[in-house]
């Protein structure tokens, strides 16, 4: 059977300090996105890296008193932690420092963009964010500060190279408009199509070598250091080997997905589709924009004091228990408070009462019961209340609502444990009776950790072995009946967290 390749990207992180929670709330999701493609079956290519040039990165460098490369090496160090800690499942990770696979992509696509007429030099003041790593416009600042930044830009006089963006903005609007290119949710796609429709500018590609020296080189003209965002959006193309691997690009090319964050789209939905179009490349197909974290109602800043830090609250809580909470207690598309008491909450009652317990009431009655043998298959109300979960579960997750996606999952999971309390197993003496009620809870739990695994993916690991299951789950397995064998109950799953 031929595989649908699927090919998903998040963003790529600075490494001017350590990931915070943002950071891996992207990673998280993408994650679920992935998994849940190769539970379908689909050969997926997930690309997640950091961006490690720019004056950012640069001048944080200098701050920790530190060569540049030492000090973004230390910081991807970091994201590469964290990824393992909360088992993300990337395929590959690209670095924008990687010389061999990284630079000969955006110096290539540089000198293509220059054989279309889209490159070209000239005098130019602006104000510079260093934050946004890009110039502002007025309309991009409140009381004379960047709105997203709250800071002062800088202003440049330099001369530069640059892009003839506003040559596309026709073909862009289209592209947005006719869901060719798709922007999710709808609320951002009509955002950025009011923003484009506002008129698009050129803009500068390059910095002088002078001024910034850490980046890629131009091609053809060593004074001039490539544009942060120009180097760092072709890593989409590096990272499945542009250069290096013309066979697995032909492969993944174009992206399936790109998941960003709200700040950073005008990039992925102006800049970057018109840089494709100039080279010639296909458009990606969609971009998923997720909101923003804030902590304590504020922007997380160290300054605030208020950053949340992925580490910590893996070493309080668990990875599963800051998954579970990232995903199915954050709405995906929009912004939300990162509140460890809800975080709690929520593991408490989905993961240690609702499916925890679960797991161990069914298990403990099956072991005492049956001695461990799966009871003969049967098909009754739960079978039925399943019916529905998997296609609804499937159009959420296409959809980009991943907390919805959870909670029809876990409608079925209380489901079952409102089927244990209403038939009271404990009390049937008739083992035919009992089997068949132990049969469909068993069953349940089966097909709820094929769903969950996406999610939760140690979890449901953990449940499957105690069902006596040794295979991968796939999507296919969301058959009912297909539970058999003997299980062999485990430890407890969750611990309720207590404050
Ligand atoms: N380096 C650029 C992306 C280049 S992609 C070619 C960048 N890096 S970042 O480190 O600032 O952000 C990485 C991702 O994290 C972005 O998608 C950004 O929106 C996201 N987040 C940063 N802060 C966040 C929160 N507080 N909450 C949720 N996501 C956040 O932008």
């Amino acid at each position: 059977m031929i595989k649908n390749k699927f090919y998903i990207t998040t963003s790529i992180i600075y490494t001017n300090g350590p990931p915070h929670i943002g950071h891996a709330l992207e990673e998280i999701q993408a994650d679920a996105i992935a998994r849940f493609h190769r539970l379908k079956g689909d050969d997926v290519f997930f690309l997640t890296g950091s961006d490690e040039h720019g004056i950012k990165n640069f001048r944080a460098a200098k701050e920790a008193d530190k060569t540049p490369q030492a000090f973004v090496n230390i910081n991807t160090g970091y994201i590469k932690e964290i990824l393992k800690l909360f088992k993300v499942s990337n395929t590959d990770y690209i670095r924008t420092t990687d010389k061999e696979r990284h630079w000969p992509t955006a110096q290539d696509i540089w000198t293509k963009l220059v054989k279309s007429g889209d490159i070209y030099k000239k005098e130019y003041e602006g104000k510079y964010c260093t934050g946004c790593e890009a110039f502002v416009k007025d309309s991009d600042l409140f009381q004379g500060k960047c709105k997203l930044h709250n800071k002062e830009p800088e202003i440049l006089h330099e001369e530069n190279y640059f892009f003839k963006l506003s040559k596309y903005q026709n073909q862009l609007i289209k592209l947005i408009e006719s869901d060719e290119y798709k922007i999710i949710p709808t609320s951002k796609k009509n955002e950025i199509l009011n923003f484009i429709k506002t008129g698009l500018e050129d803009v500068s590609f390059s910095r002088s070598k002078e001024k910034l020296s850490w980046g890629i080189p131009v091609p053809g003209d060593e004074t001039h250091t490539m544009y942060v965002w120009c180097d760092a959006l072709t890593n989409y193309l590096s990272g499945i080997g542009y250069t290096t691997d013309k066979e697995k690009f032909n492969k993944y090319w174009p992206a399936d997905v790109h998941l960003v964050g709200k700040d950073i789209i005008r990039f992925h939905a102006v800049f970057w589709p018109a840089m494709l179009l100039s080279v010639g490349l296909p458009l990606p197909k969609q971009l998923l924009v997720h909101g923003f974290l804030s902590s304590r109602g504020k922007k997380m800043s160290k300054s605030t004091g208020n950053v949340i830090d992925p580490l910590t609250q893996i070493q309080k809580y668990g990875p599963e228990a800051v998954r579970y909470y990232l995903l199915a207690g954050i709405t995906s598309d929009d912004d939300a408070d990162y509140s460890n008491a809800e975080l709690i909450s929520k593991t408490n009652s989905d993961l240690a009462n609702g499916l925890g317990n679960l797991v161990n009431r069914v298990l403990t009655l099956t072991e005492k019961n049956f001695d461990g043998k799966v009871p003969p298959k049967y098909d009754g109300e739960i079978k039925e209340k399943f019916k529905d979960v998997p296609t609804k579960v499937e159009n959420l997750i296409n959809e980009f609502k991943l907390h919805h996606a959870v909670e029809e999952i876990m409608k079925f999971v209380y489901e079952l444990n409102k089927y244990v309390n209403d038939k009271e197993p404990w009390k049937i003496k008739d083992k035919d009776e009992l089997g068949k009620i132990m049969y469909e809870l068993l069953e349940g739990i089966r097909l709820s950790s094929i769903l969950l695994h996406p999610f939760v993916p140690d979890t449901c690991d953990r449940i499957r072995e105690q069902l006596g299951l040794t295979e991968a789950p796939v999507w296919k397995d969301l058959e009912w009946g297909k539970l058999e064998g003997k299980i062999i109950k485990g430890e407890v799953l969750f611990k309720k967290i207590e404050v």
